[in-house]
């Protein structure tokens, strides 16, 4: 009887130790590492949105940036970028920017002018001269003016990126003077003032997201566009356009926008870790910007079906002559508080 105990006693404990084994509660290692479940309740994840391609300034940059956070935050962050509008379009982005839908999204200026008509000035024709204009004046404390602006919508402005001078390209026929755009349906950003600049040489302005233009331009609903070298090569618009005129009439560049409540509610160490990761990533940015435009021209040049013109220095001149009722528009329909005049002292004439 005391064998017949002492045996089940024994067995009962062997059976509790094997179990104990097999469901790992024995003898555990700890869990694997697992980058997906660090810190899972207290990770912070940002979702960015944007419309352009990942090999693009503004592409490569919203990478960057993630990359910049991820590290400066040890992992406390995560941002997930969007690209090529899989998530919002330049239709829906600011919207879903407001609602808190999505907590970042980079438009560019041009199309914020809807909201902000004082950005409008850079869109104004000819009015920058090289990038190191640009950088100075969206890096500086006009950029900061331009910035404040947005705080009436709830959004907060993290900063300005750059892209490159815009060019023009058409179908059929090259454009070697203004008078060649005369009657042409031309896409543009919606920005009033590039609607005048189209308008100023009789040509017909066609505001339409980025998303729909390479249709567009397909269909030959409209027949000619502007933009720079890098998003003409990425969204491949030399397969539905044949003639590039290097023009160099405008830029085109960013706006990083968060929204503002979420901003407020991120600690301030975090904040100031984003801050950082946007300010290495801008001065970076800013760079990458030329290269890669300087690299994808030379790309389209090698193309076959595909001409490329450089404006001669007169037609230039009279094109910029041209212009200039756009600044009398603008100046008439925007209260700029000095802005401009701002600029124009940091520009070259
Ligand atoms: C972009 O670079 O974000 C798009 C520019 C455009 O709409 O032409």
């Amino acid at each position: 009887m005391k064998k017949f105990i002492i045996g089940s006693i024994l067995s009962v404990l062997l059976l509790t130790i094997g179990i104990g084994i097999q469901q790992g509660l024995l003898f555990a290692k700890p869990l694997p590492y697992d980058d997906e479940q660090k810190g899972l309740d207290t990770q912070i994840t940002i979702h960015l949105s944007h419309v352009v391609a990942e090999n693009t300034p503004k592409g490569l940059a919203a990478n960057k940036f993630a990359e910049l956070v991820e590290e400066k935050t040890d992992g406390e962050v995560k941002v997930h970028v969007y690209p090529n509008a899989s998530f919002y379009n330049d239709e829906n982005e600011f919207k879903a920017l407001q609602n808190g839908d999505v907590e970042m999204i980079i438009p560019t200026f041009s199309k914020m002018t809807t909201y902000l008509p004082k950005w409008q000035v850079l869109d104004l024709p000819y009015l920058f001269n090289t990038d190191e204009e640009v950088h100075d004046v969206l890096t500086g404390s006009i950029g900061e003016q331009l910035l404040a602006e947005l705080e009436p919508y709830q959004v907060k402005g993290l900063g300005f990126w750059h892209n490159g001078f815009k060019h023009l390209t058409s179908a059929d026929l090259p454009i070697h003077t203004f008078e060649n755009l005369q009657g042409l349906r031309v896409r543009t950003m919606p920005s009033k003032t590039l609607e005048k600049q189209f308008e100023t040489v009789g040509a017909i302005p066609v505001p339409i997201s980025f998303s729909e233009v390479f249709s567009d331009l397909e269909k030959h609903a409209i027949e000619a566009q502007e933009n720079t070298a890098s998003n003409i090569y990425s969204k491949g618009f030399y397969k539905v356009q044949q003639h590039m005129t290097l023009t160099k009439h405008g830029i085109l560049g960013y706006s990083v926008l968060m929204n503002e409540k979420f901003w407020q509610s991120l600690p301030s160490k975090i904040q100031k870790q984003i801050t950082e990761a946007m300010k290495e990533t801008t001065d970076w940015q800013f760079e990458q910007a030329v290269l890669m435009n300087e690299k994808d021209l030379r790309k389209l040049q090698q193309l076959d079906n595909f001409e490329i013109y450089k404006m001669s220095a007169k037609e230039r001149a009279r094109f910029k002559e041209k212009l200039v009722p756009v600044y009398d528009y603008y100046y008439a329909n925007v209260d700029d508080e000095k802005i401009l005049e701002q600029i124009q002292k940091i520009v070259s004439p």
